[in-house]
């Protein structure tokens, strides 16, 4: 198991490895997801307070790029490790949306390329 810590919510015990946004919402979490966890929607963001994780999918590069974002991360494109201190920014209740989005998948879509975080 890892230590997730989430911003105003806590610190978890959750499984290491586990897609980060899946962790996230089962500990309680009413984050965003709504393209489903394909690094389409950007509503999964996150802030790393500690442990940012040093690789990334290509997916969420292009996506933040084509965005313009730094500073953030999708957390549909990040697995857990342990000590991990995140901010969610985007939740049903502060955005008043009807539904958080489709469920994402267990493993990381689209199939993850990964590369390391550039700086
Ligand atoms: S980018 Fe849409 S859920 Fe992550």
């Amino acid at each position: 198991m890892a230590k997730l810590t989430i911003e105003g919510y806590g610190t978890f015990d959750v499984p290491e490895g586990k897609r980060l946004v899946k962790a996230i919402e089962d500990v309680g979490v009413d984050i965003l997801h709504r393209c489903g966890g394909f690094a389409r929607c950007t509503t999964c963001r996150v802030e790393f307070i500690e442990g940012e994780p040093q690789q990334r999918t290509v997916a969420e590069r292009d996506k933040l790029r084509e965005k313009g974002e730094s500073g953030i991360r999708l957390s549909c494109q990040c697995l857990v490790e342990d000590g991990m201190h995140v901010r969610v920014l985007n939740t049903l209740q502060s955005t008043g949306l009807d539904s958080p989005g489709n469920e994402p998948e267990d493993e990381i879509t689209p199939q993850p390329e990964w590369i390391p975080l550039e700086r």
